[in-house]
C-alpha cells in the first residue's frame, strides 16, 4: 500500500501559499479553453479551479462542488472575481449528474477530482482527521451527515470495528487495533484514539508512517463512505463529458487508485465477451480512450517542495 499523506493542499488561508497538487499536468491534460464547460468535482479551497478558469478565461465556465460548506465559503472567496463564470454547489461528487442538471450544464468538456482533504481540513483541528491534533471523533468532511467516527470508535462491534479498519485502511494489525478500541471505551477524541491504536501495534512494527494512519484513514473513508461515491463518480461524470471531454482524477492511496484504473480500463475495454466468442454478446462499447496508460507522479521538484504530494497518481481518460 502507498502510504497517505493526510493532506494535498497547502492552506490558503493564514497567508500561506495555496498549491494545488500536480497542478500544471492537470492543466496540460485538461486543456481548458474559452467557452469550454468544466467540473470541479472536489473544489477544496479553490486552486485547481482558479488555474481552469484563468486558462479558459474569458469564456469558460465551471461548476466548483464541495461537500464541505466551510471550504466553499473559502473558495467562494477565493473565486469571487470569476462570479459570472462559476457555479458553486455543496453535495457528494457521486450525484454529479444531478448537479449538472441543476445548474443546465450540458456536456462537459473536463471534469476533475483531487481526492482525499484539503490542508484546511486536516489542519482544522476540530475537525478530528488529524492524529496530530487534538479534536473531537468528527472525520466528516459533510457536517450534515448523521454519522461520526465517534459512533464508529464507541459503538461499532468490535469484529466490524477490526473489517473496516482492514479494509479501507489496509492495516494488518487491525484486529489487536480493535481489541484495544473496544476495551478504552469510551474514547472521545482523536489524540486519545491515536495513542490506543500506538500503543496496539507499536511493538510489532517498525514503519516510516505514524502507526495510527491506517487506522485514521480507515475510519475518514468509512464515515464519508468515499470509495462507494468514487464509483459512482467516475460512471457518472464519464457520461457527462461530451466527445474529446476529459476526466482527470487523482488519488492519493491504493484503494482509490484501483478503482480509478480498474474503472476506466473497464469503460476503455467496451466488449467483455470471451476471446472464443465469434460474435459479441455482451453489447459493450468502448466509451474512452486512456490518454496516458501508467499514471502520472508529480515532479520530483514538486516533492521536495510539497511533500504531502508525493503519492499522488494522476489518470486522465478521454471520451470517444
Ligand atoms: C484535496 S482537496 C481538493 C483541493 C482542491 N483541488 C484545491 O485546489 O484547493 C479534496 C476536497 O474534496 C472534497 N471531497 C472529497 N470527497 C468528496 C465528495 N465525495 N464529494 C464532494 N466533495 C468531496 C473534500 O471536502 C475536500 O475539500
Amino acid at each position: 500500500m502507498v502510504s497517505t499523506p493526510q493532506a494535498t493542499t497547502s492552506p490558503g488561508e493564514a497567508g500561506g501559499l495555496h498549491r494545488p497538487v500536480m497542478l500544471s499536468q492537470v492543466i496540460e491534460y485538461l486543456r481548458p479553453q474559452s467557452g469550454g464547460v468544466y467540473i470541479d468535482a472536489t473544489l477544496g479551497l479553490g486552486g485547481h479551479a482558479r488555474a481552469i478558469l484563468e486558462e479558459s478565461s474569458p469564456e469558460g465556465k465551471l461548476i466548483g462542488i464541495d461537500r464541505d460548506r466551510e471550504s466553499l465559503r473559502r473558495a467562494a472567496r477565493e473565486l469571487d472575481r470569476y462570479e459570472r463564470r462559476v457555479e458553486l454547489h455543496h453535495g457528494n461528487f457521486a450525484r454529479v449528474k444531478d448537479i449538472a442538471r441543476r445548474w443546465r450544464f450540458g456536456a462537459c468538456d473536463g471534469i476533475l477530482a483531487d481526492l482525499g482533504l484539503s490542508s484546511f481540513q486536516l489542519e482544522t483541528a476540530e475537525r478530528g482527521f488529524s492524529f496530530q491534533r487534538s479534536g473531537p471523533l468528527d472525520m466528516r468532511m459533510d457536517t450534515d451527515a448523521p454519522l461520526t467516527a465517534a459512533e464508529v470508535v464507541n459503538r461499532f462491534p468490535e469484529p466490524k470495528l477490526a473489517g473496516l479498519i482492514y479494509s479501507y485502511g489496509e492495516e494488518p494489525g487491525s484486529r489487536r487495533i480493535a481489541r484495544a478500541i473496544v476495551r478504552a471505551r469510551p474514547l472521545h477524541d482523536t489524540l486519545s484514539l491515536a495513542e490506543v491504536v500506538s500503543r496496539a501495534v507499536r511493538s510489532r512494527r517498525r514503519s516510516k508512517i505514524h502507526p495510527a494512519t491506517r487506522t485514521f484513514q480507515a475510519l475518514r473513508i468509512f464515515v464519508n463512505g468515499e470509495l462507494e461515491a468514487l464509483r459512482q463518480f467516475v460512471a457518472s461524470a464519464i457520461e457527462l463529458l461530451r466527445e474529446g471531454g476529459r476526466l482527470a482524477i487523482i488519488s492519493f492511496h491504493s484503494l482509490e487508485d484501483r478503482i480509478v484504473k480498474g474503472s476506466l480500463g473497464s469503460l476503455a475495454r467496451g466488449c467483455i465477451c470471451p476471446p472464443e466468442m465469434p460474435v459479441c454478446a455482451c453489447g459493450r462499447k468502448k466509451l474512452v480512450k486512456l490518454v496516458c496508460r501508467k499514471p502520472v507522479s508529480p515532479t520530483e521538484e514538486e516533492t521536495i517542495g510539497n511533500p504531502r504530494s508525493r503519492s499522488a497518481r494522476l489518470r486522465v481518460a478521454e471520451r470517444l
